[in-house]
């Protein structure tokens, strides 16, 4: 066997210098870990196509109670967490806006499934109300004549992930965190348990504990042992970036989510006049071009519910990849390899549960124990040894 004689040392090496690479690399070196984080093009990746919808109640799906324990936990953190990272990072905004969301709903069917989602709602205790289509277009008179009624949530909010990717970076720094611009090309793997990775650069970086947060990259990693991390598959999502001209503001106050005949759509208005519609889901493996199809959809759709957006200039689209765990639901905590941690796998959720995966992550980093909200998220939940643990415990 050769022995691992790394160009340099970390206690924490983090793959991957997306939004959550980056904020679990913060909060690690804040509890005085030396932490690198290697990514060939930092603060890139999904979070700078996502919307940035802080919605866990509006998004909620049947069965996926767990998760939206994570997510209200983590919206729950969004001002603080905003407001310490402006100041770490030397005053960068990041754009939260604690605006509240409605959902609403163009047809019959669709205002059938908002009803059932409402009732989901009240059943767990959750806050939120029902709206007529007269209420909604009271809310939010941009709305087509046609809106059916729907539901107001006061805290689902937004916050901009690109500004937070902007911030995230020199907050990083200030703590102590090492970007290296380079690509992990492989993991290091000795007696059985991460060292650290090498790099395209040929270096090797050696650490303590790995960190995987490579999106829907991570566990394509060469070197990671077979059944060590479930796949994470991308799913894309196609999104346009509208700008509101001052003399039409205020074109919409909150998030706007609709059903439009069964297909989902969103509409977040930032507070600097930008529009964004999002987001198209396709399961196409790597791809991210913008299609045509995926534009005209958005448009289609987002022309019904708000037609004044023909009016708005449009600025930017792009696609991004989900990183989609066999669940939907992230992983997070050290998997079945010693030393190999986790915090991949947010599919919808990324933006959302950024705060509560670096809080998370970096106290099992730094304690070796894994709080109790994370362990329902455990990425060793998909190994047969767990599955059959679980059937034991059921019966
Ligand atoms: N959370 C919004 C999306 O994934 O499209």
């Amino acid at each position: 066997m050769t022995r691992l004689l790394p160009d340099a040392r970390a206690d924490v090496l983090v793959i991957g210098g997306g939004i959550i690479g980056l904020a679990v690399a913060w909060r690690t070196a804040q509890r005085g870990l030396r932490t690198v984080v290697v990514d060939p093009s930092p603060g890139d990746g999904a979070g700078r196509v996502a919307a940035g919808m802080l919605a866990p109640v509006t998004e909620l799906q049947y069965g996926e109670e767990p998760l939206l324990r994570l997510g209200v936990a983590s919206n729950r953190r969004y001002a603080d967490f905003a407001a310490e990272l402006a100041e770490a990072s030397g005053g960068l905004d990041t754009g939260y806006r604690a605006c509240g969301t409605i959902a609403v709903a163009l047809d019959s069917d669709d205002r059938a499934e908002l009803r059932e989602l409402h009732a989901f709602h009240l059943r767990l205790g959750l806050d939120s109300t029902w709206l007529t289509g007269r209420e909604a277009r009271k809310l939010e008179p941009m709305l087509a004549p046609g809106v059916r009624g729907g539901l107001h949530v006061a805290d689902d909010h937004q916050v901009d992930p690109r500004r937070l990717l902007t911030a995230l970076l020199p907050a990083g720094e200030r703590a102590g965190v090492t970007v290296r611009r380079a690509g992990a090309v492989e993991l290091l793997v000795e007696g059985g348990r991460a060292v650290g990775a090498r790099l395209s650069t040929g270096e090797s970086v050696g650490a303590d504990q790995v960190v995987l947060a490579a999106g829907p990259h991570s566990h394509r990693l060469p070197g990671l042992p077979e059944g060590v991390l479930p796949a994470v598959r991308p799913v894309k999502g196609q999104v346009l970036r509208l700008r509101v001209p001052d003399a039409y503001r205020p074109f919409l106050s909150r998030n706007v989510r609709a059903v439009v005949r069964g297909g989902h759509l969103y509409l977040v208005p930032r507070e600097n006049g930008e529009l964004v519609i999002g987001a198209t889901t396709e399961e196409q493996g790597y791809d991210t071009t913008v299609t045509a199809g995926g534009v005209y959809e958005l448009l289609r759709d987002a022309h019904e519910l708000v037609p004044g957006i023909t009016e708005l200039p449009l600025l930017e689209t792009s696609a991004g990849l989900r990183p989609g765990s066999p669940d939907n639901a992230p992983l997070l905590g050290p998997t079945a390899l010693p030393g190999l941690v986790a915090a991949t796998g947010h599919y919808r959720n990324g933006v959302l549960l950024t705060p509560v995966t670096a809080d998370l992550v970096s106290e099992y980093l730094a304690t070796g124990e894994l709080p109790e909200l994370a362990q329902p998220f455990s990425p060793t939940r998909f190994s047969p040894d767990s599955a059959r643990s679980t059937t034991k415990a059921l019966a």
